[in-house]
C-alpha cells in the first residue's frame, strides 16, 4: 500500500474499466470525425492523462491543445469564477473542437469554456467527459460523450485531483473524508 493508496477509501473505476471505457470512446470519436481533422482541447490540469489516453484510443486524424482553467482553488467546492490560467497558443476559428475534461460537476468549467470557444470562432464543439457527476450540477450543460456517471462523492485519480494530490493513481478512487476535514 503506497502512501497515497492509504488515503482512499474505496476504487470506483478500475484500470481494467477505464481502459475498456476509453477504447469505446475513443471508437464513438473515430466514427463522427473520420475525415475530418478535429482539435482534440484539453482542460488543465485534470485532463492530461486522460488525454493522452483517448487521443490514441481514437485513431483520428487529430491535433491536441491545451487551456488551462481553474474555479477550485484548492478547496472541494467549485467558486463559480472560472478563471484562465494558461490560454489558448493558437487560432481555433472554424475548427471542429472536441473538448477533453477529466469530470463533469457543477458545469461552470465547460459552461464557460463552450461560450469562450464560440466567441473564439471555433466552428463546433462536442464534449467528452471521462466522468460525470450530475447531481451537482448548477449550469445546463451536457456531455455529449461520457465515460462513467458517479456519485456525489470525492473523487480523485487519473488526472483528478485533492489539494493537487492523488493525479497519477492509475484508478479513479474515492478519498477518505477524514482526509479533506482535517484541512
Ligand atoms: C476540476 C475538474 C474540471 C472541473 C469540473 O478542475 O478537473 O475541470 O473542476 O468542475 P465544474 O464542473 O464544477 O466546473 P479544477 O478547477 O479543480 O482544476 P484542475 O483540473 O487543475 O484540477
Ligand atoms: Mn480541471
Ligand atoms: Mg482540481
Amino acid at each position: 500500500n503506497s502512501e497515497m493508496e492509504k488515503d482512499i477509501l474505496k476504487v470506483l473505476v478500475t484500470e481494467e474499466e477505464l481502459k475498456t471505457r476509453i477504447a469505446e470512446l475513443g471508437e464513438a470519436l473515430y466514427k463522427r470525425y473520420e475525415g475530418h481533422r478535429p482539435l482534440f482541447l484539453g482542460v488543465l490540469k485534470g485532463s492530461f492523462i486522460f488525454m493522452a489516453d483517448l487521443m490514441r484510443a481514437s485513431q483520428l486524424m487529430c491535433d491536441v491543445e491545451f487551456i488551462a482553467v481553474s474555479s477550485y482553488q484548492n478547496g472541494t467546492v467549485s467558486s463559480g469564477r472560472v478563471q484562465i490560467t494558461h490560454d489558448l497558443q493558437q487560432d481555433i476559428t472554424g475548427r471542429e473542437i472536441v473538448i477533453v475534461e477529466d469530470i463533469l460537476d457543477s458545469g461552470n468549467t465547460l459552461a464557460f469554456l463552450k461560450s469562450y470557444l464560440m466567441a473564439k470562432g471555433a466552428k463546433s464543439i462536442s464534449i467528452v467527459t471521462l466522468l460525470d457527476k450530475p447531481s451537482r450540477r448548477e449550469k445546463a450543460v451536457e456531455a455529449d460523450l461520457s465515460g462513467f456517471v458517479v456519485p456525489d462523492e470525492f473523487v480523485v485519480g487519473y488526472g483528478l485531483d485533492y489539494a493537487q494530490l492523488y493525479r497519477n493513481l492509475p484508478y479513479i478512487g474515492v478519498l477518505k473524508p477524514a482526509v479533506y476535514e482535517n484541512t
